[in-house]
């Protein structure tokens, strides 16, 4: 099913040093998060630059209330289905909560996502401690994105979602952990509700690429969680998500129109029997 995106397109992939390239030629960089070879197939052909993995798979896929239940097993898993879905976007794996606690541990976490599932880089959250670890995995050829401000995986430590690094002690503290990580060898840093101003800050006063979700325009990248981006479920969306499509309408409608159909008799049709 594959075989064709495959061969398809002068595009070329999308490396790491292309996205420090984009940062210094202020092209914005592109990102959503895939989990299917599927979507991976449809975000590719779509011109996104890269795809992240991330562990929102936990709430989206498997319909948990947290991103903590995630395995690394479950992130090699779907990396490498979205691998099989992709040919020029840069591929970008989670490291779940608790799979990078120490530098050997995040090296054999690691591993395991970019040999068995296809990632290009491994994204891990916070700061502090995490700096040692990113420092680990980019001495041995790792290519690492941070992430900071909301970060998921500390949801009961934070209290909740909430944006993150509001006031000037917390902004300070945000402005310092991100230079933490790029001085650590992180390649790219996500940004997850965090103040317009203070990503802005941060987007200029380091080296390495910002991706924004809910940090305002001013960050070198935008990344919105795909089944969010096309509106497959229903109920509010926090602030930040731009709905550009209604999947959760037309598929009920489809499975309505199915089910309507089968107990009609009139699916299938002649043209759809043997
Ligand atoms: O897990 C994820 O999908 C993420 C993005 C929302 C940045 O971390």
């Amino acid at each position: 099913m594959y075989a064709n995106a495959k061969s398809a397109g002068a595009r070329a992939p999308v490396t790491v040093p292309r996205l420090h390239e984009m940062k210094s030629q202020g092209e914005k960089i592109v990102v959503l998060t895939a989990y299917d070879a599927s979507f991976a197939a449809q975000a590719d052909a779509a011109g996104v630059d890269v795809l992240l993995v991330g562990d929102s798979l936990g709430m989206v896929v498997q319909g948990h209330s947290s991103t903590l239940p995630v395995s690394i097993d479950d992130m090699v898993y779907h990396t490498a289905a979205v691998a099989r879905g992709n040919v020029h976007a840069l591929l970008i794996a989670d490291l779940p909560f608790m799979t990078f606690p120490d530098a050997e541990t995040a090296l054999r976490s690691s591993a395991r996502l970019m040999s068995k599932g296809g990632a290009a880089m491994v994204k891990l959250e916070g700061a502090d401690y995490v700096c040692d670890v990113i420092d680990a995995l980019a001495r041995r050829s790792v290519p690492v994105c941070a992430h900071l401000g909301l970060t998921p995986q500390s949801v009961h430590k934070l209290g909740g979602y909430r944006v993150q690094g509001k006031g000037k002690v917390a902004g300070d503290q945000l402005l310092a952990d991100a230079k933490a990580v790029a001085a650590a060898g992180a390649d790219l840093l996500v940004l997850e509700a965090v103040p317009a101003a203070l990503a802005k800050r941060i987007t200029s006063e380091i080296s390495i690429p910002t991706i924004g979700i809910g940090a305002g325009v001013d960050c070198d990248g935008q990344v919105l969680v795909w089944t969010d981006m096309a509106g497959l479920r229903p109920g509010p969306m926090a602030r930040f998500v731009k709905q550009y499509a209604d999947l959760h309408g037309v598929l009920l409608k489809a499975a309505r129109d199915f089910a309507d159909d089968v107990a009609a008799g009139t699916f299938p049709g002649p043209e759809h029997t043997f």
